[in-house]
């Protein structure tokens, strides 16, 4: 049975990524902090936990170790670059070959050719600073986290999820290269099927190196413009 290790699995995505691993036959690593545990109970039988911040060296490389992929929740918590440590070191102590997958937003760009909205642009300018001047999170790290796995020679894939909406799976959600395509328009992605992306990624070679911008594939957008190519 293929090992996996997903760091940050007690969080909202985080489980839905753990059922649908175990859905798929994997053997599943779980890191989340010692506090959220308890999160994990529906799961304890079915997989090994490992308690800890998920930027902790010593935690990730003894979570990591003989796993075939690493599956990240890049959360930019804090002022600490809690984003950027937990990329680093799962970058650092995953096995040589293993996939590396991580999450973040649309405002991540991998190459620049992304296409913003005004809108969009004002109200990350604008959470950014809120959140920073609370002392709650850094969105400038998740960007600092994702460079570093640009940077990288790993195989990784960066996935970005548009807004999220709990609901049932409606399927593998629609990928395009760039925010501003107009596959992405409806900007909305139930997060069991980001999850599921995330969980795809595994065994699909054609994602390394890239940063694909995800859409519910039941979108209307995606309905639209979606034309197979791009899955
Ligand atoms: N929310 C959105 O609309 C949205 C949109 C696009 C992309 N994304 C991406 O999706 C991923 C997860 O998003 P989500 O909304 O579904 O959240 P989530 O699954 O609840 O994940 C949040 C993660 O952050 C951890 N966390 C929460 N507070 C923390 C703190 N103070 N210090 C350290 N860790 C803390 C959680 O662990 P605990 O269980 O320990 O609290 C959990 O692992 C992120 O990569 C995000 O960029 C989200």
């Amino acid at each position: 049975m293929k090992k996996i290790c997903i760091v940050g699995a007690s969080g909202k995505l985080g489980r839905y990524m753990v059922q649908h691993a175990l859905d798929r036959g994997y053997q599943v690593n779980a890191v989340c902090r010692a506090k959220s545990v308890h999160k994990l109970r529906a799961f304890e039988r079915e997989i090994q936990i490992f308690p800890g911040h998920t930027d902790d060296t010593e935690v990730i490389k003894n979570a990591v170790r003989c796993c075939e992929a690493v599956l990240v929740v890049l959360a930019p918590w804090g002022v600490k670059h809690y984003s950027t440590n937990t990329a680093k070191a799962v970058l650092d102590h995953a096995d040589d070959k293993a996939r590396l997958i991580f999450s973040c937003g649309w405002h991540i760009s991998l190459d620049g050719k992304d296409r913003f909205s005004r809108r969009f642009k004002v109200m990350v300018k604008l959470l950014s600073v809120v959140l920073r001047t609370l002392r709650i999170a850094d969105i400038d790290d998740q960007v600092r986290a994702c460079n570093t796995i640009f940077a990288s020679t790993r195989r990784w894939t960066v996935v970005r999820g548009s807004d999220l909406e709990e609901g049932e799976s409606q399927g593998l959600p629609v990928r395009s290269d760039h925010v501003g395509d107009k596959v992405l328009e409806s900007n909305l992605t139930r997060r069991t099927d980001f999850a599921l992306f995330m969980i795809s990624a595994i065994e699909n070679d054609a994602l390394v190196g890239k940063a694909p911008a995800i859409v519910g594939c039941k979108t209307e957008s995606a309905q639209k413009y979606d034309t197979h190519a791009f899955r």
